[in-house]
């Protein structure tokens, strides 16, 4: 229940009631895809459209739901994606998120867009915490800050590689996205770095992308990244088996098949219909993670049965934190997990290594 009465029992429950909380700005850039929003809405209706094969008769009475993560242990294989920009939603923005992410040992992956800094969120989480890197067109700049991650503690770099330039967010550009006068991006220099413009016929968000973002990279700047990290990288954004392959050719630790939450190339495939070419190119080479419209257990079960090792769940979180800050966190989490383990039990798996592709029907 929440503090006007009203029962919130699954993520949808929580976006809708986020809605009304929230300014429409912010809403608005939290919630909104890409031009038309077709992958966003396909993102949802491949998972919707593909059907399970469950098991029965298995002994379902003891349920293990843990994996590794690149040799972590995590109590779900359900990370918490990295989200830019987390105090427009709460006060305590990342932090809360960390704190939720300490309290059930969940994985976190932290935005290169913070507003809070790489340290102190840190400092709030014992549990797994990566960290989304941005290329800047600076990069003694992009250099000076995967020296800072690397030595605050965080496991591992996300490179994030479907974002040359920012997607056109029509939202965005409608409500003049800006940030408040009282946030502001954490790891980028003092300075209008850290602010976003506030423009007439755009997003403040996309021109600071284009001004802060090195649309150049290319596959040789993997290699650069790893001349100087000795953490391991993962590549988020692929999306096609050829550049799963590169990618671990590149060194690449793991890989995300992501979209970008259908914020970036409109019309780009749905990650769990892109997710088997990959899976069967990488061959176990890299582990394989996905994001991307999950908002049910049997959505993870599918990605899993498909070749995925955990996935990212991203707008829920902010549904969560905006509602009821850390303990909101904690609750879209806590739905999530007990869907997944709702979904086992009723598909006749006992453990995460049990889900396997024959739970999924090819007809
Ligand atoms: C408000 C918002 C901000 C995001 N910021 C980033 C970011 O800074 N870096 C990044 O790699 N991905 C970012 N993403 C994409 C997410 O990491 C993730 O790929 C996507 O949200 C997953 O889809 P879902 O929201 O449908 O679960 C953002 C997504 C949203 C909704």
């Amino acid at each position: 229940m929440t503090d006007d009465g009203s029962t919130l029992i699954n993520l949808h429950d929580m976006e809708e009631a986020a809605r009304e909380r929230l300014p429409p700005m912010i809403f608005g850039y939290y919630a909104s895809g890409a031009h038309d929003e077709i992958t966003l809405r396909e993102n949802r209706a491949c998972y919707e459209r593909i059907a399970l094969r469950p098991r029965v008769l298995t002994d379902v009475s003891q349920r293990d739901l843990s994996t590794t993560v690149l040799g972590a242990r995590v109590p779900v294989p359900i990370l918490i994606a990295p989200m830019a920009f987390q105090r427009l939603a709460h006060a305590d923005g990342e932090l809360a998120t960390a704190r939720a992410a300490a309290r059930g040992g969940w994985g976190m992956v932290l935005s290169t867009l913070s507003t809070t800094p790489v340290e102190q969120v840190r400092a709030a989480t014992s549990a797994t915490l990566w960290f989304q890197l941005y290329v800047f067109r600076d990069r003694e700049m992009t250099r000076t800050l995967v020296e800072r991650v690397e030595s605050a503690g965080c496991s591992a770099l996300v490179l994030t590689v479907d974002t040359p330039i920012l997607g056109r967010r029509e939202r965005d550009v409608r409500n003049h996205f800006h940030l408040p006068a009282d946030v502001s991006i954490a790891h980028t220099m003092p300075g209008d770095m850290q602010r976003l413009p506030v423009l007439e016929d755009d997003s403040g968000l996309a021109a600071h992308a284009h001004r802060m973002l090195d649309p150049s990279l290319t596959w040789r700047d993997i290699e650069w990244l790893g001349s100087f990290t000795r953490l391991p990288i993962l590549l988020k954004g692929i999306l096609r088996a050829d550049d799963a392959r590169l990618a671990v050719e590149a060194g690449a630790a793991g890989i995300i098949v992501s979209n970008h939450g259908g914020r970036q190339l409109d019309t780009a495939v749905a990650t769990i219909r892109a997710l088997p070419e990959i899976a069967q190119a990488v061959a176990g080479r890299a582990e394989i993670l996905i994001d991307g419209g999950v908002r049910r257990g049997t959505d993870i079960i599918k990605a899993i049965a498909l070749g995925a090792r955990a996935v990212l769940l991203g707008r829920p979180v902010l549904w969560g934190l905006a509602l009821e800050g850390e303990k909101g966190v904690t609750r879209v989490m806590e739905m999530l997990r007990d869907e997944l383990d709702l979904a086992m039990a009723l598909c006749g798996c006992r453990s995460i290594e049990e889900l396997s592709a024959d739970l999924i029907a090819t007809y």
